[in-house]
């Protein structure tokens, strides 16, 4: 039985701010369903819930070295839906509020990093792979190589890194190369750490991983290209014969429209009156006017630039001369959120906005809007557009990474087609497509065909699963 240890800095249940949480939490139980020893390794943060932490045992007390430091890590251990987590805790470094953005980050992970290799031979379980996730792990593949390797219980050891997003990639001031991982400055060249005369986490994990993988087919070839490769496309580019694109699943059972633990009236591709009942709750929560025969647009985002908001800044006021409704719920740059609360005063018949994070709100969007806006710019994966498919909402799209790979475009002669997309990032290409889409809307008989259509795309975790199960038994046999 191969066996993988994840490591990452979010994972669903304890803490997510994003689609990497969603991911943690989803892909290991698919692998152990088909035979992978998956387990996952994260920092124990504040914002775990108390209740959560209740069953967690802690099973050793260990000292990591963060360069001339010595801290402590509390090694912890829960089982949850099958799967087992460690948790590392260290009060310094982890008892804050919020997973990311305080002026140490670097330290925060430099220490997480090390302490995930510290940790291996205390876990009670030895993996084949160790597969870690976006920037804030990069430096694991690092150390092995460096501190680690001629060690015997980490000699055969391979690394997976996978890029969520190449955007964030942690790159920090080089000071931090002996002063908090230890590395001498044979380190600080182009084909290790060095990345524009700074440490780079993401760096460092794309040279030293023995595969790279990212969350779609078009996005890994779009970051081997200048536009989309933040600097690393050259990089990417050298590494092309070690880099897969792999696109993610949602969690079937979490994201189930069948299951009525969020929304009011479950329902599925034959009962879409019911749906109809989860659009007028959504519009009565949302204090709009309750009407059926409006369409419904929704939006679940975090409101920053690459998400697509500026478009919709832009195309607002024609979007609002459609007799339609805009629901959004999301966080991100203030000035978004300010724009969108002041949209939602100026038309309160038309816009309905919450600012934050609501799981459960996530959900009745998802069950009750009719067409679901995801204009991002750049998307790796997206999985907002694949919730929204699951829950009959249908997704209008730019056509880019992800969101290219999972919409298929609808064609009006065939009717085939799971939503609608658009090539060129503009708010006109982004305008008229909603127009198609709403002349669709109109037409009951070729609109519902296409919101089963939508509902039956198979988004499960099982044909990721099984490429990561090969990727894994390959390079183990390596
Ligand atoms: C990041 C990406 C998103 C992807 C998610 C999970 O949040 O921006 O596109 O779906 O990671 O891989």
């Amino acid at each position: 039985m191969i066996k993988v240890l994840h490591a990452a800095a979010e994972a669903v249940p304890f803490v997510k701010t994003g689609g990497l949480g969603d991911v943690i939490g989803a892909l290991p139980k698919e692998l152990i369903h088909r035979g992978v020893d998956a387990r996952v390794i994260l920092p124990r943060y504040r914002d775990i819930a108390a209740e959560m932490l209740d069953q967690m045992v802690v099973t050793h007390r260990i000292t990591v070295p963060v360069g001339w430091r010595q801290q402590v890590c509390e090694i912890g251990e829960i089982q949850l839906d099958g799967v087992t987590f460690y948790l590392l805790g260290n009060d310094y470094y982890f008892d804050r509020a919020g997973l990311y953005g305080h002026a140490d980050d670097h330290e925060r992970f430099a220490f997480f990093c090390r302490a995930v290799l510290e940790a291996l031979p205390y876990l009670g379980f030895e993996p084949d792979i160790l597969h870690s996730h976006d920037w804030h792990t990069g430096m694991i593949s690092v150390l092995l190589e460096a501190h680690y390797r001629q060690l015997p219980a980490y000699a055969a050891l391979k690394t997976v890194f996978t890029i969520h997003n190449l955007e964030y990639q942690g790159n920090f001031a080089s000071d931090m190369l002996g002063d908090m991982l230890d590395l001498g400055w044979e380190y600080f060249s182009p084909d290790r750490v060095e990345f524009s005369g700074q440490v780079s986490f993401m760096k460092g994990a794309i040279n030293f991983s023995d595969w790279i993988t990212t969350v779609s087919k078009s996005y890994a070839e779009q970051i081997q290209q200048p536009e989309y490769g933040h600097g690393l496309d050259g990089l990417l580019r050298s590494r092309a014969d070690r880099l897969t694109g792999i696109v993610n699943g949602i969690d079937f059972a979490e994201y189930n429209p069948r299951n009525g633990a969020y929304i009011a009236n479950p329902f599925d591709g034959r009962s879409l009156r019911k749906r109809r009942e989860n659009k007028r709750h959504l519009q009565a929560e949302m204090g709009l006017p309750v009407a059926e025969e409006i369409p419904v647009l929704g939006m679940v985002s975090r409101l920053v630039d690459s998400k697509g908001i500026p478009l919709i800044a832009e195309a607002l006021e024609a979007l609002l001369a459609f007799p339609c409704q805009l629901v959004v719920l999301g966080q991100g740059q203030e000035a978004y959120e300010q724009f969108f609360a002041e949209a939602a005063r100026r038309y309160p018949r038309q816009v309905a906005v919450k600012i934050g994070f609501d799981s459960g709100l996530a959900r009745r969007i998802f069950a009750g809007s009719d067409l679901f806006l995801m204009p991002s710019r750049v998307e790796p994966c997206g999985l907002s557009q694949l919730n929204a498919m699951r829950y009959g909402s249908v997704p209008v799209v730019h056509a880019t990474g992800g969101l290219k790979d999972t919409v298929l475009p609808y064609q009006a002669f065939s009717g085939e087609g799971t939503g609608f997309s658009f090539a060129e990032y503009d708010a006109a290409a982004l305008l008229s497509t909603v127009g198609q889409a709403l002349t669709l809307f109109q037409d009951k008989k070729a609109w519902n065909k296409l919101v089963q259509a939508a509902m039956r795309a198979n988004s499960s975790w099982q044909p990721a699963a099984g490429q990561y199960q090969v990727l894994y038994s390959q390079l183990s046999a390596k």
